[in-house]
């Protein structure tokens, strides 16, 4: 009997450096989803522009999450503190490209490297940090998968829409061990 013909599996989401040419990537993710409003002032084409000039300064470091196709799908994303050798991390998946593990995998991978030794290729940071709204678990989620660890609550921190809400805050030292989620490939 002849086999049954397998289906092939689809080409997989890789990480590679954000460029310019991403800004209407970048409009796409920031006009698909209204949560996207708290990552930074992105409604137009222009705005887009400016955002990634930003990503793109000399004291951070921004990693975009390609689909099989190249476009940006994401960021992953450092800015860096050279003389604490701190670096503050943060990230947003397009709407679409949610819930499929991704932003957790790019995550890990991008924290690993920022906390490897510059003689190993990595960035050479001691310490991440990060914080999100307490009403954002799948932020939170995102942050455990990339071994970080709850450092705690910054009470009432943000006044959105007349109401106050919680920050919690996670961070990961270069000595905690690194987590289990698989790496995401380099494009
Ligand atoms: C936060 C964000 C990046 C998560 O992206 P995502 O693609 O859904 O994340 P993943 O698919 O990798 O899922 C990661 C984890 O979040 C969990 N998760 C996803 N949505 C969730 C939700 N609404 N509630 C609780 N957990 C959730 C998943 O179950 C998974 O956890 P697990 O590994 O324990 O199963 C995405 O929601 C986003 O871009 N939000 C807007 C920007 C933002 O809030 N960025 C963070 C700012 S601090």
């Amino acid at each position: 009997m002849a086999p049954e013909p397998r289906t092939p599996s689809p080409p997989p989401c890789t990480l590679r450096a954000v460029r310019p040419a991403d800004a209407e990537a970048v409009l796409a993710a920031f006009t698909a989803n209204p949560d996207m409003a708290r990552q930074g002032e992105v409604g137009t084409l222009d705005q887009a522009r400016t955002y990634v000039e930003w990503l793109l300064g000399e004291k951070r470091r921004a990693v975009a999450v390609a689909g099989p196709d190249d476009t940006m799908i994401g960021l992953v994303a450092v800015s860096i503190e050279e003389d604490n050798k701190v670096g503050w991390f943060f990230y947003w998946m397009h709407t679409d490209a949610r819930g499929r593990g991704l932003a957790a995998r790019a995550a890990a991978t991008v924290a690993d490297r920022a906390l490897s030794r510059s003689d190993q290729g990595g960035w050479g940071l001691d310490r991440l940090e990060l914080g999100h709204r307490a009403n954002n678990p799948a932020s939170g989620a995102v942050a455990r998968a990339a071994g970080f660890v709850h450092a705690g609550t910054e009470r009432q921190k943000f006044l959105i829409d007349g109401e106050r809400h919680d920050v919690l805050t996670y961070g990961r030292l270069r000595t905690d061990p690194p987590p289990a989620t698989p790496h995401l490939p380099r494009g």
